[in-house]
């Protein structure tokens, strides 16, 4: 059988501090399926980033395991099948666009006529081949974005984990992100994405997660777990606050 592109088992992160360990992730289990579009939700600090950094090899797990297609995400191997777009992307901005990707291709292994073709292609795809001569230093905050989007998909991974992918893009770009996402899916791959914009991720998603203060409160499918006639917005506001509500009144 095909193993799951995601799995977090029982997944604890804790960070050491001065007054009392911060637990940021308590006893996660997810499975994405591969060829979904999963959507990974929650407020401010309820965990997405760490989740994600365990997923890339960033940070460790305090307990509990994550595994990529199968493979321990400790393995080099488990990193090679992945496209990162980083919440706050750091880009090189003396490069122009397209040496930014060809960069990024490099690092990935292409070479040749196959990195050529595919710089092309994936400047195509985020929409900026009349950009793609330019530095990044004179590029706008959305077009930053997409260019890190780009690097994202140049090796064509099969898992694409995509960090709040529409922060800073005007409605056109968000548009344009949402077309991406579920053209990759479309194409049989497998995208993990965070984000906030729940009318977007309602329109997207096979299925969604949300976490809050490091657990998970609800999965599955969106319009099954909302109530009929609920949006996923009201949804999520009915589960987080509850969440966040002391379970005893108050005392
Ligand atoms: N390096 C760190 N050191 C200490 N605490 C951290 C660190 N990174 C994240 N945290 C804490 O872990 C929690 C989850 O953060 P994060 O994963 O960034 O949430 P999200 O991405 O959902 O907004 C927050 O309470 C945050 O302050
Ligand atoms: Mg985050």
């Amino acid at each position: 059988m095909d193993p799951m592109a995601i799995t977090f088992d029982g997944l604890g992160v804790r960070f050491p501090s001065r007054r009392g360990d911060v637990v940021a992730l308590d006893n996660l289990d997810i499975s994405v399926a591969p060829g979904r579009i999963f959507g990974f939700l929650g407020p401010n600090g309820a965990g997405k980033t760490t989740a994600i950094h365990v997923l890339l090899g960033f940070l460790s797990a305090t307990s509990g395991r994550a595994s990529v297609f199968g493979c321990d995400v400790r393995e080099t191997i488990a990193r090679q099948r992945i496209g990162y777009l980083p919440e706050h992307p750091d880009v090189y901005r003396f490069l122009t666009g397209r040496e930014m990707l060809r960069f990024a291709g490099r690092l990935c292994g292409l070479d040749g006529a196959v990195l050529d073709q595919r710089a092309e292609a994936v400047l195509q795809e985020v929409d900026l081949t009349a950009a793609a001569d330019r530095r990044i230093a004179t590029y706008s905050r959305g077009m930053r974005q997409r260019v890190c989007l780009a690097q994202a998909l140049i090796h064509e991974p099969d898992l694409l984990i995509l960090d709040e992918p529409t922060g800073g893009l005007d409605p056109i770009g968000r548009l344009l992100v949402r077309r991406i996402i579920s053209d990759w899916r479309d194409h049989g791959r497998t995208v993990f994405f965070s984000s906030h914009e729940l009318s977007e991720v309602e329109l997207v998603c096979d299925r969604v997660c949300i976490l809050a203060r490091g657990r998970v409160v609800a999965q599955g499918v969106p319009h099954e777990l909302a109530a009929p006639g609920e949006r996923l917005e009201q949804f999520f506001m009915r589960v987080v606050v509850a969440e966040a509500a002391p379970a005893n009144g108050g005392r």
